[in-house]
């Protein structure tokens, strides 16, 4: 009778916690490739910028793990899970036996396929040690180029703009973050970019990296010419890392299929995080999300679903990303949005509310968490005030929460 879990990451500690603090008494066991859990979001802020500790990186210290009877099987890799026989194998030969197996995979960085990707000098930033890597190459003065203008690209170009280097991103669309904000959102980015110093370059298409004769990048080749990069960073999107889900014949869709409850389709194994495909019923359609509140909030619902309190997930997703001074804080998805509305301007708090018809979906403040806490209420309890109440400056908004 135990609980087995795959990937050391947020979602990994967070259900050791729940579980724990819900009195399951049973044996729990961690399988991770990397070190102790640790959070990733200060991987492309603080952590790069060389203000924040590896200590205090990290989400448990190992003393943690002792007091709660955790047995750690760390850089280690979970090769096969045999469904039938109720246990997982692993790369250095060992086989686990669960009563409950919970996959927390993660996700992976989508690699870049072309003529010189693998040069000395190309980064991605997922781990810990792509962190660390990336840190030693940083140098005052020196040329970053940054392909992927989304949340990696954009907190990175930040940092290393910070750090006294050169920037420049190459985004493929005509704006940055477009996977998740509006048009509105993109141009304030674009704008606090350049401001900065760090130049965007929209529509580019990278064609191949060029490297020197020792093998380092040197430059990017790009439809409109090439641009000089001592070191390049890729943040092209990531992918769920669901292979073993998959060898194991459980089904997956954008990442492992999930119901509910987190369960996927063999009822002892669930899959929480980045990794899961989970129905919302708030959205009214299957959603995958790479953030940390979403690996928190599964983490919790598995945890009660294992000691016996049925719980289904459903909740309104929320994120942040920090880029200079600017917090962006956003809740809800905007999916389907057919209209945007501004409240405020820069350099004050801004925030931009998604509407589908009268229905408010999600709402992004920058700067502005009043704005943020308030729609996120409004969101949660399904209510949407009139989109002319939000543009108008004088309204009571802590009042709309009550209307
Ligand atoms: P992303 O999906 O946010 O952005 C990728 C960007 O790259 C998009 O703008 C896309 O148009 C662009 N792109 C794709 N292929 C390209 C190409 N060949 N050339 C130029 N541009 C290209 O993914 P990103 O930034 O890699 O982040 C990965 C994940 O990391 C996020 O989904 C999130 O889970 C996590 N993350 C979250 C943060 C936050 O919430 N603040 C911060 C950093 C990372």
């Amino acid at each position: 009778m135990s609980v087995v879990i795959i990937g050391a990451g947020q979602a990994a500690a967070q259900l050791i916690d729940s579980l724990r603090r819900r009195g399951y008494a049973n044996a729990i066991t961690l399988v991770g490739e990397e070190g102790l859990p640790y959070q990733r979001p200060p991987l492309s802020k603080k952590y790069l910028a060389g203000e924040l500790s590896l200590d205090r990186l990290q989400l448990r210290q190992r003393a943690y793990f002792d007091e709660h009877r955790v047995e750690l099987r760390l850089g280690c890799r979970a090769t096969a899970i045999d469904r039938h026989a109720k246990c997982v194998r692993l790369d250095d030969g060992a086989l686990l036996n669960y009563e409950h197996l919970i996959l927390a995979t993660g996700s992976h960085p989508r690699r870049l396929q072309m003529a010189g990707a693998d040069l000395a000098g190309v980064h991605y930033l997922r781990s810990l040690s792509d962190a660390d890597q990336l840190r030693t190459e940083v140098h005052v003065g020196q040329r970053a180029v940054i392909v992927g203008g989304g949340y990696i690209g954009l907190e990175v170009a930040a940092t290393l703009r910070q750090l006294g280097m050169e920037v420049t991103v190459l985004e493929m669309a005509d704006r940055v973050m477009n996977r998740v904000v509006a048009e509105p959102v993109s141009r304030y980015y674009e704008r606090e970019h350049a401001s900065h110093g760090v130049k965007i370059e929209l529509g580019a298409r990278v064609l191949a990296l060029q490297g020197d004769t020792g093998g380092r990048v040197c430059s990017v080749e790009t439809d409109r010419g090439s641009i000089t990069a001592n070191l390049v960073v890729v943040g092209i999107g990531v992918l769920p890392t669901d292979e073993l889900a998959q060898q194991a014949g459980l089904s997956c869709d954008n990442g492992i299929v999930v119901d509910d409850y987190c369960r996927t389709s063999d009822p002892a194994i669930f899959a929480i995080g980045d990794c899961s495909n989970h129905p919302s019923a708030h959205y009214g359609r299957r959603i995958r999300l790479e953030s940390v509140d979403n690996a928190f909030e599964q983490a919790n619902t598995v945890a009660a679903n294992i000691t016996g309190t049925p719980t289904k997930h459903d909740r309104v997703p929320w994120f942040w990303s920090d880029q200079y001074d600017v917090k962006l804080q956003i809740a809800g998805l905007n999916t389907g949005y057919d209209r945007v509305v501004t409240r405020g301007a820069a350099p004050g708090p801004v925030s931009f509310w998604y509407y589908r018809g009268e229905t408010l979906l999600a709402v992004d403040a920058a700067n502005d968490p009043r704005g943020y806490m308030i729609g996120k209420r409004l969101i949660e309890g399904g209510k949407s005030p009139a989109p002319a109440l939000i543009a108008d400056p004088d309204t009571d908004m802590k009042a709309l929460l009550t209307a």
